[in-house]
C-alpha cells in the first residue's frame, strides 16, 4: 500500500495534484504525482514504505480543497475470467472493512463501466462478508475502495471514515427539492453537508435565525434558509420567486451585495454573486471582521489559469484580516461535487476577541 489515489473534478487534476504534493511536502514526506488531464483522479506515489500510510494519517481530509475522496493502497491487473479472486487476495493484505465501495472516475470512460461493477458488487460482496474481509456490524472499520480504473485495472484501498469523505467517489447523493426555484440550491446544501457535522445542524441552522443572502435570485439558496425556518434578507437586484415572497420569511432588497449593510448582525452570510475571486473574499473578510455575521458560505469563481494559487491568495487573504482583528474562526475551502469552476469557502466565527461590531 504504497499510494494514495485522491478523486477531484474532471479538469482539475494539476490543482489536486499540486494540493497533495505541497501538503506531503510540508509534512515531510516524498512522493510523485501520476495523473493525467481530464481523468478525475490523482494518484500519489510514495516510493519509502510506510509512507503513504503516514501521510494520509497525519493530514485532516477536510484539509483538502480539489481532492473529492481519497484511499490508500496499491493496484492489481485482473483478467477478465476472474476478478474476484485477486481483489479478495488483495484484500488479505489491508485492514478489515466495514462497507465495500466500487467506484470509478467521475468521467464519461468511469460512467461505461458502470455495467460492470453492478455485475460485480454482488459476487464481491458476497466473497468479502464470507472471508470476513468485509464486516458491516463493525461501524467503525474503515472502508474498502475497489476503484476500476478499466475492466483489467483495479485499485484496492482503504479510507477511514473520521478523516475521509461521506460518499463513494466524493459524490453526494442529493435529492433536488422540487419546490426550490433554481438548481443551485443544491449547492448550499451539499456544502452544509460538507462544513456542518449533522448533529450541529439544529444548533447551527436553527428556526429564527437571521440570514442574508447576497445574490440571491432567484431564490434556490434562500430556499434553503427557509426550509430551516430562518428569517432572510435577499439582497438581489434581480425577481424573487413568488412563492418564497409568499411565505413571509423574506426581505427582498434590491441593492449591491457589496455596499449592504446589515442593520443589526446576523447569524449567516451567503453569497453566490459571479464576480473575481478576489473581491468575493475581500467582501468575506469585511462581513466577518466587521461583526455582521457569525458564519460565511461563498464561493471563489475561479479564472482558467493559476487556479491553485488563486485560492490560496484568497484563503490568505482571509486569514490574514481576521488576524489582524483578533478573530479566532474555522476557515474551511472544497471544491464541491455543485461547484463547476469555483470552490465554496465557509468562515465560522469561534470567539471574536474585544472587537466591536462596526
Ligand atoms: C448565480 S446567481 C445566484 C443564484 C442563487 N444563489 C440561487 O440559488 O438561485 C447570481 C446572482 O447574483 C446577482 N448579482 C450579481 N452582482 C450582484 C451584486 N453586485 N449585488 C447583488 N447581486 C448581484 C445576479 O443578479 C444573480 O441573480
Amino acid at each position: 500500500m504504497n499510494e494514495l489515489l485522491l478523486h477531484c473534478r474532471p479538469g482539475f487534476e494539476s490543482e489536486a495534484a499540486a494540493e497533495i504534493q505541497t501538503l506531503a511536502a510540508q509534512g515531510g514526506i516524498s512522493g510523485y504525482v501520476v495523473t493525467r488531464e481530464g481523468a478525475a483522479v490523482v494518484r500519489f506515489v510514495c516510493p519509502e514504505p510506510g509512507d503513504a500510510e503516514r501521510l494520509m494519517r497525519g493530514l485532516d481530509f477536510r484539509q483538502l480543497i480539489f481532492a473529492r475522496q481519497w484511499a490508500l493502497g496499491s493496484w492489481l491487473d485482473v483478467s477478465a475470467e476472474d476478478r474476484v479472486s485477486p481483489i479478495i487476495s488483495a484484500c488479505a493484505a489491508g485492514p478489515i472493512a466495514s462497507v465495500l465501495w466500487l467506484e470509478t472516475a467521475d468521467t464519461n470512460d468511469g460512467k461505461a463501466l458502470a455495467a460492470l461493477t453492478k455485475k460485480l458488487e454482488r459476487p464481491l460482496h458476497s466473497a468479502l462478508t464470507k472471508t470476513r474481509f468485509v464486516r458491516p456490524k463493525n461501524s467503525e472499520a474503515p472502508r474498502l475502495h475497489v476503484f476500476f480504473e478499466s475492466g483489467q485495472r483495479i485499485f484496492v484501498g482503504w479510507s477511514w471514515m473520521d478523516n475521509a469523505a461521506a460518499w463513494p467517489m466524493g459524490i453526494p447523493r442529493l435529492k433536488f427539492p422540487r419546490e426550490a426555484p433554481s438548481r443551485s440550491t443544491l449547492k448550499l446544501e451539499e456544502a452544509w453537508h460538507h462544513f456542518i457535522p449533522r448533529d450541529e445542524w439544529d444548533s447551527r441552522l436553527a428556526p429564527g435565525m437571521t440570514a442574508v443572502d447576497l445574490g440571491a435570485a432567484p431564490g434556490g439558496w434562500t430556499w434553503q434558509l427557509v426550509n430551516r425556518h430562518m428569517k432572510v434578507i435577499a439582497v438581489d437586484n434581480g425577481p424573487m420567486a413568488r412563492s418564497l415572497m409568499d411565505s413571509g420569511q423574506v426581505e427582498h432588497v434590491q441593492a449591491d451585495g457589496y455596499l449592504f449593510k446589515p442593520s443589526r448582525p446576523v447569524q449567516w452570510m451567503v453569497c453566490d454573486i459571479v464576480d473575481k475571486p478576489a473581491r468575493s473574499s475581500s467582501l468575506l473578510a469585511r462581513w466577518i471582521t466587521r461583526g455582521w455575521c457569525r458564519e460565511a458560505i461563498i464561493n471563489f469563481k475561479l479564472p482558467m489559469k493559476q487556479r491553485y494559487r488563486e485560492v490560496m491568495q484568497c484563503l490568505e487573504h482571509v486569514e490574514d484580516a481576521l488576524d489582524a482583528a483578533g478573530i479566532r474562526a474555522t476557515i474551511a475551502c472544497k471544491q464541491l461535487y455543485t461547484d463547476r469552476e469555483e470552490v465554496t469557502c465557509h468562515v465560522r466565527v469561534l470567539h471574536a476577541g474585544s472587537y466591536k461590531v462596526q
